[in-house]
């Protein structure tokens, strides 16, 4: 196999800083992403991780630093751009458009696309296989789905994009456990058809589980970042985010 392409990463952000208006949230985040790997990000709310995936997507301006996707410096690129070399972000919360069917919903993400009819019904075959649930709902207002399906139908969609990364905000937002499972199953999947992603997520132990590496992002800045086995060790980690007592003798 190739070693230089397997070495280069697909996503490499570069002390990035940025913000709204006089408030910073961003000082200084360097993060890397492996081609073909899960990278976790975890931290408090309000800590700055929607808006580390804003700036990475190009939704949020880098006020100084570099974004480099796939070899290509994007950091002044356009969002629509960066979609069209297959960075896709799924936002918090969904955003599915009411009113439109499910399978309406999953096409529009392949509207960007200059594919055959063919190769984009291929895709939404795929996506239909992983969620095989959405295959029954298809004709079904989306909105009208439980969370986890609209869930399911958000990321559906990212992959009718054709990803080479996909960015996601909150996979477990209002979902049961069984429903995360399921989605946190769904996401290793994907990434064994060779998407990479970048995931940010509360529930610490699934981010961990099915991520290589991850990130604790504190205040704007990166306060400890490793592979997922070796952080899972840290006592800060496990008594901040995993919820286990240190320093207690039975
Ligand atoms: N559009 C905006 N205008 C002004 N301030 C904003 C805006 N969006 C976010 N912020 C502020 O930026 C900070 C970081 O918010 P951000 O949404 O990035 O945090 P987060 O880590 O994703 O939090 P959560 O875990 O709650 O989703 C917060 O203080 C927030 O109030
Ligand atoms: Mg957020």
């Amino acid at each position: 196999m190739n070693q230089t392409s397997t070495d280069t990463p697909i996503l490499r952000v570069n002390g990035v800083t940025a913000g709204y208006g006089d408030v910073q949230v961003l000082w200084g985040i360097d993060l890397t992403v492996p081609k073909g790997k899960i990278v976790s990000i975890v931290g408090p709310n309000g800590t700055g991780k929607t808006t580390l995936l804003l700036a990475i997507s190009g939704m949020v301006r880098a006020r100084t630093g570099s974004i480099v996707f796939n070899g290509e410096d994007i950091t002044r690129a356009r969002a629509d751009h960066v979609v069209q070399k297959g960075l896709i972000h799924v936002p918090e919360g969904r955003r599915l458009f009411p009113g439109l069917s499910v399978r309406d919903n999953l096409l529009l993400g392949a509207y960007t696309r200059r594919d055959s009819a063919a190769e984009i019904a291929r895709d939404l075959d795929f996506v239909y296989t992983i969620f095989p649930i959405l295959a029954k709902r298809a004709n079904q207002g989306a909105t009208t789905m439980s969370g986890g399906e609209q869930q399911m139908c958000a990321i559906g969609r990212g992959i009718m994009a054709r990803p080479k990364l996909l960015l996601i905000d909150e996979l477990s937002l209002g979902l049961s456990p069984k429903a995360l499972e399921l989605l946190a199953e769904s996401l290793v999947r994907i990434n064994q058809e060779g998407v990479s992603i970048l995931l940010v997520e509360q529930d610490v132990m699934t981010a961990f589980e099915i991520a290589s590496h991850a990130y604790v992002i504190e205040s704007g800045r990166v306060r400890l970042s490793g592979d997922t086995r070796t952080l899972s060790q840290d006592p800060m980690v496990r008594s901040a985010y995993m919820g286990f007592q240190t320093g207690v003798s039975a």
